[in-house]
């Protein structure tokens, strides 16, 4: 499974990336609000030097020709972005148009498995279904996760499942449990799959215990000499 962290803050993207783990970035225009006065394009450019892997960055026009303009002139920004793309009538016309053209695409806003195979049809490289958006209005995102890795794999379509809106480590497990390609995730998400107290809990003994040695030798060489 390929991760990706879901935010435009440089400091969050930089010390996930010096992990060694990280597979991409996600952003979204709420995400580019939060970074305050910063110049989009630019901004892009820079997550893309950071990490070598796909950056989504996403169009703001809702009609095909405007959805085309702006999918060229982020295409031209670096070669690691993927363009995201809306789940409406001219984003499934610009996901086809943009395939032919061999630019990379992230449909974004996927709430339903038929949304999810009209978006594979029409060529994109990533279907984002939004597990806990789904969640929120008491239904169950994770079954759409798993829907859509069934039909996926019923035709065989290359479309990769970004796991999206993942809220929690068991998105993230289950998600993978059910075959997803890439679970993207806020840094703090990412950060909380490492935590277990049974690991800080052993840690600190084996700690403890190591000190303990090293004494028991210390005072045992001084007994002998
Ligand atoms: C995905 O690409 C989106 O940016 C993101 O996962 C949305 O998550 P949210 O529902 O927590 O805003």
């Amino acid at each position: 499974m390929k991760f990706f962290v879901d935010t435009a803050d440089l400091d969050e993207i930089r010390e996930a990336n010096d992990m060694g783990i990280l597979d991409g970035v996600t952003t979204n225009p709420s995400l580019v609000k939060d970074e305050g006065n910063i110049e989009f394009h630019e901004h892009v450019y820079t997550i893309c030097e950071i990490v070598d892997g796909d950056v989504s960055a996403e169009v703001t026009a809702t009609d095909f020709d405007g959805m085309m303009e702006e999918a060229h002139t982020l295409a031209q920004v670096h070669e690691n972005v993927v363009v995201k793309i809306p789940l409406i009538k001219d984003g499934i016309k610009a996901l086809r148009a943009l395939d032919e053209e061999e630019i990379p695409t992230n449909c974004t806003l996927c709430f339903s498995p038929n949304q999810a195979l009209m978006v594979a049809k029409a060529g994109a490289d990533y279907i984002s279904p939004f597990i806990g958006r789904i969640d929120d209005i008491a239904s169950d995102g994770m079954t759409v996760i798993e829907e859509i890795v069934q039909i996926y794999d019923n035709y065989d379509f290359d479309t990769e499942i970004l796991a999206a809106s993942v809220r929690h480590p068991t998105h993230v497990k289950r998600a993978a449990l059910a075959g997803a390609d890439v679970a993207t995730m806020p840094f703090d998400t990412l950060m909380n799959l490492l935590e277990h107290p049974l690991t800080d809990r052993g840690l600190e003994r084996f700690l403890a215990d190591w000190e303990a040695y090293k004494e028991a030798r210390k005072a045992e060489a001084g007994m002998s000499s």
